[in-house]
């Protein structure tokens, strides 16, 4: 299949433009430390499936109801939030809650950052305080990594910059498991849209690529980055043709935060050409899902029959991310009590 060439997106911060952070995530031995959660780039199949099964666990558990459950029963959980953020950030403080942590959030506005305190300084102040993880979103691209390198605590990634998100990764993977019958092998999954400034894609491309399914991305040549098929996907020239025939297709929202001025014509033209629409769906495989990271620009991205369709699993996305990142939350805590960190505090 031959595909248009593609100019380069601006590049702007790399990947790894945190002071201090490392180049490469897969130098780093951070990434097998199973205390964090920094990315799904080098996981392994086996590790991605047994967190998967661990949050189809919780979420029957929860569903049971009868929390807060003893998992993190004594510890102490930091949501460092230094973006804005609302179903990410509610989905983690729920599910710690829900397994029994203390919990303490962390905005920009309001604590010591906007008074010109470094990020290490306020997390290791923090730490000071007792802290046993830390879950932490922010625009830098790498500044996880530079926690987790620098700071005795267990260290989960809500979102980088546009480098990853992998407990939304982790849950769109767990979404799809559900609809395709929980097999990988052979399935593909289109993403449309702002690929240049999402970490949801990469996260997305490297997980679904260790599970065996296969990715094709498409959307508007100044928002998709240079040299996207080295991450192993592949590039379609039209929205027709990545959804032709692809067992899932997820929307990603236009990061205009993210953009200089000039990367697009108009938000109608977007939604004209790239759009997910009910004639674009019709070219999924039958019983194929359609899927959004939120927050969703309804009749932008998606147009509001194919947000609120049968074929959308947008919502079953958001009820898997708190099982998810309890499952993400519990894993951590165990490898640090591994590692002669605290362990919950049992009962008597
Ligand atoms: C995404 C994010 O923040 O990276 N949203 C989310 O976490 N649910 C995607 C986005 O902001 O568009």
């Amino acid at each position: 299949m031959e595909h248009a060439r593609v100019s380069p997106a601006p590049t702007g911060a790399g990947p790894f433009s945190y002071p201090g952070a490392a180049p490469e995530a897969h130098d780093l031995p951070l990434h097998r430390d199973h205390r964090h959660l920094l990315g799904l780039e080098g996981l392994d199949r086996e590790e991605i499936l047994a967190l998967l099964d661990a949050a189809e666990a919780y979420r029957a558990r929860l569903r049971a109801g009868g929390m807060p459950f003893e998992d993190l029963r004594g510890l102490t959980v930091l949501l460092g939030f230094f973006e804005d953020s609302t179903r990410t950030r509610v989905s983690f403080e729920l599910a710690a809650r829900h397994l029994g942590a203390t919990v303490t959030t962390l905005t920009t506005a309001g604590s010591a950052i906007s008074k010109g305190e470094s990020l290490f300084d306020t997390v290791q102040n923090i730490r000071a305080m007792g802290v046993d993880l830390v879950v932490v979103r922010h625009v830098a691209s790498g500044a996880p990594y530079f926690l987790a390198a620098n700071l005795d605590v267990g260290v989960v990634n809500a979102g980088d910059g546009r480098h990853e998100h992998p407990t939304q990764g982790l849950l769109d993977m767990m979404t799809l498991r559900d609809a395709w019958q929980g097999r990988f092998e052979g399935r593909r999954l289109a993403l449309v849209g702002d690929i240049a400034h999402s970490r949801v894609a990469r996260s997305a491309i490297h997980g679904l690529r260790a599970l065996g399914a296969s990715v094709t991305v498409v959307g508007p040549h100044t928002l998709l980055p240079a040299e996207i098929e080295r991450l192993g996907c592949t590039l379609a020239a039209t929205v027709e043709e990545a959804m032709d025939g692809a067992d899932a297709v997820m929307a990603l929202r236009l990061q205009r935060e993210r953009m200089d001025a000039g990367l697009l014509p108009s938000l109608g033209e977007f939604s004209r050409v790239w759009g997910i629409t009910p004639e674009r769906v019709r070219l999924l495989n039958r019983d194929a899902v359609v899927l959004h990271p939120g927050p969703m620009n309804r009749g932008v991205e998606v147009t509001p029959e194919v947000a609120d369709s049968e074929r959308s699993v947008i919502l079953q996305q958001v009820e898997n991310g708190v099982a998810l990142r309890c499952a993400v939350l519990a894993r951590c805590a165990a490898a640090r009590a591994a590692r002669g960190g605290r362990a919950r505090r049992e009962v008597a």
